[in-house]
């Protein structure tokens, strides 16, 4: 895909690696819609910065815990700015170090809503509105966890599986008028809660010995954008630490 004069929608893009992806997408010419729950001076920023880049962009709040509702308001927000919406990338998520023991129902339906059936009823607008003959592209933020087993994380893992499940039905459901590909990232950024020391740790059992960078995550991004024939992929890029399943 030509990027020049695209529209996106990333979701949860006010900060961090969402927000890195649509600074990017801006850069490579694509007019953006920030999605956001409750950081809003944050996506007010992010929206400054893409139009100081020359690049249009709207900001929109939406509680993905109301998965279809939200889809509604996202893509309402979107085509009232843009009129037409190419790229819908679904980053937004929560992510709790809960087992098997300790998650309740409401950790449960938080990352199954969040983390999956609100990908789902974006993925199922996003192919409503696109007019035929048009070509657009999902990508998915999953994470190398969800196509290994483990104990932790255990919600978290099952959505993000669910997600790598979603993204390759949906390849096929789409094409050839969408692609659908998935970008599982390692130790990029510590968790909202958690200091530079969390990367440091991890980075021990990294293969490569480091964490990755958000411009790394960008990087792939640009590369599933801009290749036309691939589709229903999960590119991981985490160092190698899914080899191992973060055991070192
Ligand atoms: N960080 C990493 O190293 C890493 C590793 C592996 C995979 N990933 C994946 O990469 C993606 C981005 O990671 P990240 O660490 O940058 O994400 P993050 O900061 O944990 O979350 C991104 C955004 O999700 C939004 N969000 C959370 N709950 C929401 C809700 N109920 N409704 C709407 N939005 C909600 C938040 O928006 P507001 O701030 O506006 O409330 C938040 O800013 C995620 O899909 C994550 O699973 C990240």
């Amino acid at each position: 895909m030509n990027l020049e004069g695209k529209v996106a929608v990333i979701t949860g893009s006010a900060v961090r690696i969402g927000r890195a992806m649509a600074l990017t997408l801006a850069d490579a010419g694509v007019d953006v819609c920030i999605h956001y729950h409750l950081s809003q001076a944050a996506a007010e920023q992010t929206c400054n910065e893409i139009r100081e880049r020359g690049r249009n962009a709207t900001r929109v709040s939406a509680n993905l815990s109301d998965p279809e509702t939200a889809a509604a308001v996202i893509f309402e927000a979107a085509m009232t700015e843009f009129g037409k919406v190419d790229i819908l990338i679904n980053n937004a998520s929560v992510f709790e170090n809960k087992s098997l023991t300790d998650t309740t129902e409401a950790d449960w339906d938080s990352h199954l809503d969040i983390n999956l059936k609100s990908p789902f009823f974006l993925c199922q607008r996003f192919a409503k509105l696109l007019p035929p003959r048009q070509t657009g592209q999902i990508v998915n933020i999953v994470d190398w966890r969800a196509q290994r087993a483990g104990k932790e994380h255990l919600a978290y893992r099952i959505s993000k599986a669910g997600l790598v499940t979603l993204t390759e039905c949906l390849a096929l459901e789409l094409a050839p008028a969408i692609q659908v590909n998935a970008i599982a990232p390692g130790a990029i950024l510590p968790p909202p809660g958690e200091d530079l020391s969390y990367l440091e740790q991890r980075a021990q059992k990294v293969p490569l010995k480091r964490a990755g960078s958000p411009a790394e995550i960008c990087n792939t991004l640009l590369y599933l954008l801009r290749s036309d024939f691939v589709t229903g992929e999960v590119l991981t890029v985490a160092g190698g630490e899914q080899l191992t399943g973060g055991l070192g």
